[in-house]
């Protein structure tokens, strides 16, 4: 009678691989984010919502995944990131970080703070961020200067890294007036840089900077040494690029920002467009000043 094993039934519904024994790669961290940038490699992001895309966009080198709340445009069909709640980034992240943990993954989570989750006090704003970390994610993203520091530098102190955002924030798009470009003026560009050192001293180590002059934000990268500046439409000159998954693989429903680049229209699979995100934006390649900037 013959021994074979019977070979194992496909799986349905996309479902991951169980996790390797080995991980493939060094986990990212803090550290590992400050060893690049001094080697002046660019740090790579992209959004992630799911377990199915975390894992793709592990395996395909990028090194952070955000949780954005532009989930609620993505995923839920909002016309704005305002009506996203914390139960559903809770529900987002704790999907990501499933998915990394489920193939080894080793990218770093960053989890968004949702409008109302933050602003009322220092402790609403810790407890929210411990809803996020307890889901998964490493680091926290919440938006706005000048009132922020205070608020940043509570959580900081409590063990919990942050991402700062500065530029277009769009949980506040209606008080901005749209999504435009920001630090255009002289006055506008001097309080962008007080808020970004502010938060810098505040312990913030990663800043995104969105829809920022390209000049602006490649100074303040410069000049902030100890927080990370990650640009969208704010220049090849940052410390690393993010995009909006969706947008990047061309699958943006509405009017494509001029910053971003469809990176599927050359590649013939999802995981090709990604690794092709990764090698434009280290190589120096991704983004373009003239095309995607301001
Ligand atoms: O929510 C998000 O996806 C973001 C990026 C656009 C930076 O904040």
């Amino acid at each position: 009678m013959s021994q074979t094993t019977p070979a194992p039934s496909a799986t349905p519904y996309g479902t991951l691989p169980p996790a390797s024994p080995l991980p493939q790669r060094r986990p990212v961290s803090l550290p590992r984010l400050h060893q690049m940038r001094a080697a002046g490699e660019k740090i790579t992001m992209l959004t992630a919502y799911d377990a199915t895309f975390a894992a793709v966009a592990d395996a395909a080198g990028v090194e952070c995944l955000l949780v954005g709340d532009s989930l609620g445009m993505v995923c839920q069909g909002l016309t704005s990131t305002v009506g996203v709640t914390l139960e559903t980034m809770r529900y987002h992240t704790e999907s990501v970080s499933r998915g990394l943990r489920r193939v080894q993954g080793t990218a770093w989570i960053i989890a968004d703070l949702p409008f109302g989750s933050y602003q009322e006090s220092k402790e609403q704003a810790l407890r929210s961020a411990a809803v996020l970390m307890q889901a998964g994610a490493h680091m926290i993203k919440l938006e706005g200067g000048g009132w922020t520091a205070p608020v940043v530098e509570f959580l900081v102190q409590r063990g919990i890294p942050v991402c700062a955002h500065l530029g277009l924030t769009p949980q506040t798009v209606h008080a901005l007036g749209g999504y435009r470009v920001q630090g255009r003026d002289e006055e506008a560009a001097v309080l962008l840089r007080r808020h970004a050192h502010e938060l810098q001293d505040a312990g913030a180590t990663m800043l995104v900077l969105e829809m920022v002059p390209a000049r602006l934000a490649g100074e303040l990268t410069a000049e902030l040494t100890h927080c990370h500046t990650i640009g969208i439409g704010a220049g090849k000159g940052t410390a690393g690029q993010v995009l909006v998954m969706h947008d990047m693989l061309g699958i943006n429903l509405g009017k494509t920002p001029k910053f971003v680049h469809n990176f599927m229209a050359d590649a013939g699979s999802v995981r090709g467009a990604i690794e092709s995100y990764v090698r434009a934006v280290k190589e120096g390649r991704f983004p373009v000043d003239e095309l995607h900037a301001w």
